[in-house]
């Protein structure tokens, strides 16, 4: 059953029926602004940061879910309504949510009279931007009463939650006209304030909750609303909002439009105050000037329109299947944009408040949006190895706000160094800048301790050299990619997070699925040393000598074993009652090639094919574990079939599908894909439950009480990984340091497709054509006419539209 459709020409997914199996959200904002907002027009807004600079308050997980948003209420009559249905649920004559590219568009229709919200942070800006217009399309004249409503968080989500003996005392607040001012904590340390403005005067006003909604009603049903008539309250602490009325009186056919402006301000020390106690409000009329008339709103939609079409140009496919390329040229690329802005702080599963920026994470997240915007990636990575200490390990997380390595959190996830190497080889072959690697880059934030950004590389390189266990493999530290595989852990304490309680230090857990990430990035490291002149030989040695060890003590039989637990004893064995199978070390290993020759990839591939494969995806192990363990952590507490313990983890199936595609089964590796796309799930969404347009973290697995639904949407590395699995990997147009490699794995009854691809300043236009039927290899490549050998399009200089055409075929063209 589905809830709503892509529009794949105006690039949205129209939800037709707001009772979706949850929200289902979209996000606003490209740079420094940003909003969530779900098909309800539910949600919330913040400065940089989800933690440390919330404008609007949020009640995550809440009865029912997701109230608190943008509201807007038409009183018509006695019948209150909202364009985006909720909060007061009235029954609409017709709905219409389109989620768009960083636009969210809500069409309400009740009585004849027809509503459209369209909200966006415009590029450039710090505020939503909210264009509202009333149309009656009745034969009666309507006068209508409209109420806007915004709630303030007082700037720290977390406190703001929590330390209400302070918070209901010290809520202030300025009126000013039409614009309702938020200045909690301005006249002591703050200098920022926000805003909520409308362009046209008004009618009255309330900025203090209790007045507007009443002790006993809710958003649903405000006091004020039901009764037509603000009581132009000024908040004095409690809980101040900020609600706008306005009378609109239509006649029949006449269309009234509105742009109301939710913005955020920060003021020099010296420039704070207009006069005593008087915030200058400068800046925040500088933005509503910007956006004062409906043609300036749709000139900034129209800008955003245009940002978009550059951003997605990068790459674009025509496959031959509609479900195909709408996630690869409209929805994977905009949800690696969100997880570039958000990582995974801010989402309806992450509070915003928990989590930085992570390392892995973040490292990971840059091979999604590199050929989109490769300048940020590149701020990024200097960024990320800011973080990063004297010794090459790393903070897990770092805050955006101040870009420092967080605390709290800590280091010892033993693979967080080598995602540094993977983010900047995929930086240096998407741009050719081979320079980053001369920046000067501190370790943990001191510039006093800086140096060159390959000399990070090499101590993330070293730092698995320096961290070898017993079997010569990686010590996994408190865990790796898979957070909840804690060996060093034995935490019998509730009270005790995973993820920072004091760990066991004489232990010898080791990582295969470390020593997979080891080959295949130590190997790139090793290239970029080649490029730089460097001797490799003992790099080299480095790697060798883990691709035997893996061999002698990583290989089980008939797949990879996942790791040695603090003990020495194996995990993810047949040996073991659950957990005899992982999917990372089978995903890491196959994608390094450990043992291709000798039969070990595709072995370890055909497991997985027969023990985690399921009609959802791939599950993380089998069996799931059915009891706590002790001496392996978080993933065994989760019930059977979910999230590490058993669920289909979308950030790891493209692992699996890159494996396949280097042995060369693109049957099996296309129908891995297709399985977890979100659009090809869109028929299940009653099941899936998540949105049908981006990947979720987990969709649970075979051994779960409902396999299939998913959870977690949104902020995953899964959008990134997929995104390179089809992309790269799949429909094989692979950037490198020459060049674009081409080495498509596709379907044998693929017959041809073609894909534009923007690359270093050219356009390259590439048909691939499949006479033969296979899978793999490049028979003959032609580029602007020209028999080219082997498969690089050499990068043809900047400017220029350049057609390639691939031929596939048994024999290559080497
Ligand atoms: C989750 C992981 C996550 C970790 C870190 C765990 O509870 O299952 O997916 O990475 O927390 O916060
Ligand atoms: C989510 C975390 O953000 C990521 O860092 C981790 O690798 C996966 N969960 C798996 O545990």
């Amino acid at each position: 059953m589905k809830y709503g459709r892509f529009d794949d020409n105006a690039r949205e997914y129209v939800i037709e029926d707001p009772r979706t199996p949850h929200p289902w959200i979209n996000y606003l904002g490209n740079e420094e602004f940003f909003g969530l907002v779900s098909n309800t027009a539910g949600g919330y807004c913040f400065y940089k940061d989800a933690k440390f600079r919330r404008l609007t308050r949020y009640r995550y997980n809440n009865v029912p879910m997701d109230v608190g948003g943008r509201y807007y209420y038409i009183k018509d009559g006695e019948t209150v309504w909202n364009p985006g249905w909720k909060p007061s649920q009235t029954e609409l004559d017709h709905y219409e949510c389109r989620h768009g590219l960083s636009y969210s568009r809500f069409i309400g229709e009740k009585d004849g009279v027809k509503s459209e919200l369209t909200c966006f942070v415009p590029l450039g800006v710090n505020a939503e931007v909210h264009k509202l217009s009333i149309e009656n399309n009745s034969d009666i004249k309507k006068s209508l009463q409209l109420f806007s409503f915004a709630e303030w968080c007082l700037w720290n989500a977390q406190t703001d939650m929590e330390n209400f003996q302070r918070n209901l005392s010290i809520g202030e607040v300025e009126v000013d006209g039409s614009v309702l001012y938020h200045k909690t904590e301005y006249k002591e340390r703050r200098n920022h304030y926000a805003f909520y403005s409308v362009n046209a005067p008004i009618s009255g006003f309330d900025t203090d909750r209790e007045a507007f909604i009443g002790m006993y009603n809710g958003f649903e049903n405000p006091q004020a609303v039901m009764e037509g008539a603000s009581r132009n309250s000024v908040a004095h602490g409690w809980s101040p909002v900020a609600s706008h009325y306005l009378d609109v009186e239509l006649e029949p056919g006449e269309t009234r439009e509105l742009v109301f402006v939710l913005g955020y301000v920060e003021n020099a020390e010296d420039a704070k105050w207009e006069s005593k106690g008087v915030i200058n409000k400068a800046g925040a009329k500088r933005i509503i000037r910007k956006f004062e008339t409906v043609e300036k709103v749709d000139a900034a939609l129209a800008d955003l329109a245009d940002y978009w079409d550059r951003l997605l140009a990068t790459y674009q496919v025509n496959s031959g299947d509609e479900k195909t390329d709408r996630m690869v040229n409209i929805w994977n690329p905009y949800q690696c944009m969100v997880t570039f802005n958000m990582s995974r702080s801010a989402s309806f599963f992450e509070s915003g408040i928990g989590r930085g920026m992570g390392f892995r994470d973040s490292n990971q997240d840059l091979i999604g949006f590199v050929h989109q915007v490769p300048e940020r990636a590149k701020q990024r990575i200097l960024d990320i190895a800011a973080t990063q200490f004297e010794d090459g390990s790393a903070y897990h997380q770092y805050q955006p706000l101040t870009k420092r390595g967080n605390a709290d959190i800590g280091a010892n996830f033993n693979d967080d160094p080598l995602w540094l190497i993977l983010s900047v080889s995929a930086y240096i072959k998407e741009t050719g800048d081979g320079s980053i690697l001369d920046e000067t880059v501190p370790y943990d934030n001191d510039d006093s301790k800086a140096t060159d950004l390959f000399e990070h590389l090499t101590r993330s390189f070293n730092f698995t050299v320096n961290h070898l266990g017993p079997h010569g493999l990686p010590l996994i530290g408190r865990a790796d990619w898979n957070d909840c595989l804690n060996l060093n852990c034995f935490s019998k304490d509730p009270n005790e997070s995973f993820q920072t309680t004091e760990n066991q230090t004489d232990g010898s857990a080791e990582s295969l699925m470390i020593a997979g990430e080891f080959v295949l990035y130590g190997r790139e490291y090793i290239r970029l040393c080649t490029l730089r002149d460097i001797d490799t030989a003992a790099a080299q040695q480095h790697v060798d000598a883990m691709v035997e060890s893996v061999k002698v003590h990583g290989w089980d039989g008939d797949w990879f074993l996942r790791a040695y637990d603090y003990y020495g004893r194996k995990v993810g064995s047949e040996e073991n009652e659950e957990g005899k199978i992982f999917i990372e070390s089978q995903g890491f290993c196959t994608m390094a090639g450990i043992g291709r020759e000798e039969g070990l990839c595709e072995k370890a591939l055909d497991s997985v094919a027969e023990r985690l494969l399921c009609e959802h995806g791939i599950v993380l192990n089998n069996p799931a574990f059915t009891e706590y363990v002790l001496e392996y952590g978080e993933i065994s507490t989760y019930p059977a079939g979910y999230k590490e313990n058993g669920g289909i983890f979308c950030h790891n199936n493209p692992w699996i599908m890159i494996g396949e595609t280097k042995i060369g089964r693109g049957d099996r590796a296309y129908d891995y894909w297709k399985r977890i796309a979100p659009a090809h799930r869109e028929e299940i969404s009653e099941l899936h439950r998540m949105e049908p347009y981006v990947y979720s973290q987990m969709i649970a697995g075979k051994d779960a009480f409902r396999p299939g639904e998913a959870k977690n949407s949104w902020l995953t590395g899964t959008a990134a990984w997929n995104w390179v699995a089809i992309s790269q990997y799949i429909l094989g147009i692979h950037p490198d340091y020459d060049g674009l490699r081409i080495d498509p794995c596709i379907p044998k009854d693929w017959k041809e497709y073609t894909v534009t691809r923007r690359f270093r300043g050219a356009e390259y236009r590439i048909t691939v054509k499949n006479p033969n039927g296979v899978s793999k290899g490049v028979f003959m490549l032609l580029v602007d006419g020209d028999l080219t050998k082997g498969n690089i399009v050499p990068v043809l200089g900047e400017h220029g539209v350049h057609e390639v055409e691939v031929i596939l075929g048994e024999k290559t063209n080497g």
